[in-house]
């Protein structure tokens, strides 16, 4: 589904994807792990299409995905109904007046009737348990209920692959316990999971497998989670725990 060959990628001169190759079959559920500025997000960016690669191939069920393919409106839609993307920080990804117009504005954009909007805001607003919040301002709201209103916007898209940016940063147990039996859920009902953590308390049984990057900003591991996670000395030397 997802193949990236000898991607680079480097903000003004400072590197931040060396050489990745990853290949990504449709159902995993993946962890992206590594130190502080190692390159997760920044390889979250490019699987979103937010960057493009200064080297290397981004290649999405057979067809490579770059600035000029983006270009054509059509492309770009059919590619963020298929990809959505969850950010580390909320309020980059919150924009709307209101819980429910945010939630919604991805179904507008992609033209669906009314009917069919209000359905999958309200089946998501329940999913999330934020119904009670759907006329609020999504700035007026706590970072856990933030990480809701962001979560819930992407899944109402629908999209095959759905992409993570810590989501467990700054929400309470109880809230990192519901995340995981979603994640699980969305799992077991066919999406693929892709997510930056560093949260591993709370996300056993989620993942198949890690990739994971080092200081160096290339791929040190790409394995089983749970043959990586037991690796106590890896782990150390990695600087991942
Ligand atoms: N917009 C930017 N401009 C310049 N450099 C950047 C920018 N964003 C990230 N970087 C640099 O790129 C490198 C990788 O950053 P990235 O945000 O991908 O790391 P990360 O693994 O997600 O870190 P964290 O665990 O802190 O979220 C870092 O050295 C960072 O300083
Ligand atoms: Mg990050």
């Amino acid at each position: 589904m997802i193949k990236l060959e000898n991607i680079s990628f480097t903000y003004k001169n400072k590197i931040a994807l060396d050489n990745v190759n990853v290949n990504i079959e449709e159902g995993e559920s993946i962890a992206i792990i590594g130190p502080n500025g190692s390159g997760k997000s920044t390889f979250l960016k490019l699987l979103n299409a937010i960057i493009f690669p200064n080297g290397g191939k981004y290649v999405f069920d057979n067809t490579e995905i770059n600035e000029d393919l983006l270009k054509d409106n059509k492309n770009l839609k059919l590619f963020h109904k298929k990809v959505g993307f969850v950010f580390q920080n909320s309020d980059t990804q919150l924009f709307c007046s209101t819980v429910f117009e945010e939630i919604a504005f991805g179904l507008l954009q992609m033209g669906l009737p009314e009917s069919e909007i209000n359905k999958r805001v309200s089946d998501c607003l329940n999913l999330l348990n934020i119904d009670r919040l759907k006329e609020e301002h999504p700035y007026n709201l706590s970072g856990g209920e933030k990480k809701r209103v962001a979560i819930a916007s992407v899944l109402a898209m629908n999209p095959e692959v759905i992409t993570l940016d810590e989501p467990m940063n700054g929400i309470d147990p109880k809230g990192k316990r519901f995340l995981r039996e979603l994640l699980i859920a969305l799992n077991k009902s066919g999406k693929t999971i892709i997510c930056a953590t560093h949260d591993f308390e709370y996300i056993e049984g989620v993942f198949n497998r890690a990739i994971v990057f080092s200081d160096e900003h290339r791929i040190a591991k790409d394995g089983i989670y749970e043959d990586i996670i037991k690796d106590e000395e890896f782990l150390r030397r990695y600087n991942i725990i």
